[in-house]
């Protein structure tokens, strides 16, 4: 992508509205514009963050066998008298009705249209376990959107669904999930610790929330420190294996960590310590056990190995992938702008031309652009005539983890230079060589 072609409406000024550096960068680097409160368009940069984070999603999702599908934005309401959460949702759902007087809804959430699907199509135990999926803009009328896409009114949502034929089956999907969302979190550069969360009125302690820590976040956390080093890394899952992934789920889930509406300060004040600590969180993702919840309210029965009809066992599973653009600048970045993970970066490498119209620069400029797409790698090329410190200024701000610049003096010598966006460290080389450095360093990332 060539920079003069492209849509980067970058502002110079601090906008006035936002309150915390993810929504300041966001709207300074041209990624969202709002529309209304708590509703935003995305733009080109926000549109290519959005779809790289949707994409690691999908892939860590289907790697644990759960399968996507789509479910439309408007439901009935219909749907929702069944479970009787038509009349509980209160004023958070935004209420339609259609040219015909039938009441509508802008769907916040998905559980009774996907139960909906699983008893019109599903009655044996033969057909599970099965766990459907899928991406898709959620409503909520939130009474103080802010912050951005942290807090908005319409935002993306992956929310999946498991169904069960017992409760031992349950609680495995819901430990799948666990891992899975772990791996997720981690591919795009974050450190989400899964939190016990409230229950609510199911009870039962099978909720976690996913929690990135940040000073800007929403919620109160209390945890061991230790359990930050915990990392999946590239360890191999075989998510079918019940031990296994239950075991992990222990792992990340023995040291104390709680958000402030399950702390226990007894169980707390046992930490040692100097590993004892009070911060704040960004919620990223919750998982959830329900049981029969849904499913004996609308009929969703299986019959059994057996021969007798029970409630199909379910839980709801969601992770806040507009959010998670938000989060992931709070946790990364500097006083000059973003600093994306390689995982979730809009481009995975900027060209600077210092000296743009010099013939030997522009010829190495697009010798490098036609030979990071021959290995899959789309750079922004910033070719527009600009002073060098603009061109550097917008390279730091939007954040691409990598740069290369290129000049006449470098080119000279053969030499182009590879600067670190996070260490801010440069190298000179060849620019075979920073073609094939830059392929390394995604290798492990696409
Ligand atoms: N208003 C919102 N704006 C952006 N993301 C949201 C919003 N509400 C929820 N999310 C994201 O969706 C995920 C799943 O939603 P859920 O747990 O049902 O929300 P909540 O905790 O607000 O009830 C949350 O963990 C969060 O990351
Ligand atoms: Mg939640």
């Amino acid at each position: 992508m060539r920079l003069s072609r492209y849509f980067l409406p970058v502002l110079k000024e601090n906008p006035a509205e936002a309150q915390i550096v993810s929504h300041r960068y966001m709207l300074r680097a041209g990624m969202i514009r709002q529309q209304a409160a708590g509703i935003y368009s995305w733009l080109p940069l926000g549109y290519r963050v959005l779809k790289r984070i949707e994409q690691i999603v999908h892939e860590e999702q289907q790697r644990a066998g759960h399968i996507p599908l789509l479910m439309p934005t408007l439901q009935p309401a219909d749907l929702w008298r069944e479970s009787g959460r038509y009349d509980d949702y209160g004023q958070e759902m935004l209420r339609i009705k259609d040219r015909h007087e039938r009441d509508m809804l802008y769907g916040p959430t998905n559980e009774e249209m996907i139960t909906d699907i699983f008893r019109a199509h599903v009655s044996s135990y033969k057909d599970l376990p099965l766990t459907l999926y899928h991406i898709q803009w959620k409503f909520r009328d939130e009474m103080r959107p802010r912050f951005g896409v942290m807090r908005g009114r319409e935002f993306y949502m992956k929310d999946g669904y498991n169904f069960d034929v017992d409760k031992a089956a349950a609680l495995h999907a819901y430990n799948r999930h666990m891992v899975s969302y772990l791996r997720t979190y981690e591919r795009m550069g974050l450190t989400a610790i899964p939190m016990r969360a409230a229950s609510g009125p199911i009870g039962g302690d099978n909720t976690h929330e996913f929690l990135v820590l940040a000073n800007t976040g929403e919620s109160e956390v209390f945890y061991d420190d230790r359990v930050t080093g915990l990392k999946l890394g590239a360890r191999q899952v075989d998510y079918d294996d019940r031990a296994e992934v239950e075991g992990i789920c222990k792992e990340f889930t023995t040291l104390y960590a709680r958000t402030d509406e399950t702390h226990d300060p007894a169980l707390f004040d046992q930490i040692p310590e100097d590993h004892r600590k009070v911060g704040r969180g960004i919620e990223v993702g919750q998982i959830f056990y329900f049981g029969t919840k849904y499913s004996e309210a609308m009929g969703a029965t299986v019959v059994t190995k057996d021969g007798s009809k029970v409630p199909v066992e379910m839980g709801s599973h969601g992770i806040g992938v507009s959010r998670l653009l938000g989060a992931i600048i709070e946790a990364s970045h500097d006083d000059k702008g973003i600093i994306w993970p390689e995982g979730v970066t809009p481009f995975p490498v900027g060209i600077v031309n210092l000296k743009q119209g010099d013939a030997a620069a522009d010829a190495a400029c697009e010798g490098l652009e036609k030979a990071l797409l021959a290995k899959g790698l789309e750079p922004l090329y910033d070719d527009r005539d600009e002073r060098a410190g603009a061109k550097f200024a917008t390279m730091d701000l939007i954040g691409l983890p990598w740069r290369i610049t290129v000049g006449p003096r470098g080119l000279a010598n053969g030499v182009v230079e590879l600067t670190s966006r996070r260490t801010g460290e440069s190298e000179e080389m060849s620019p075979e060589a920073a073609v094939d450095r830059i392929a390394q360093i995604y290798a492990a990332h696409r």
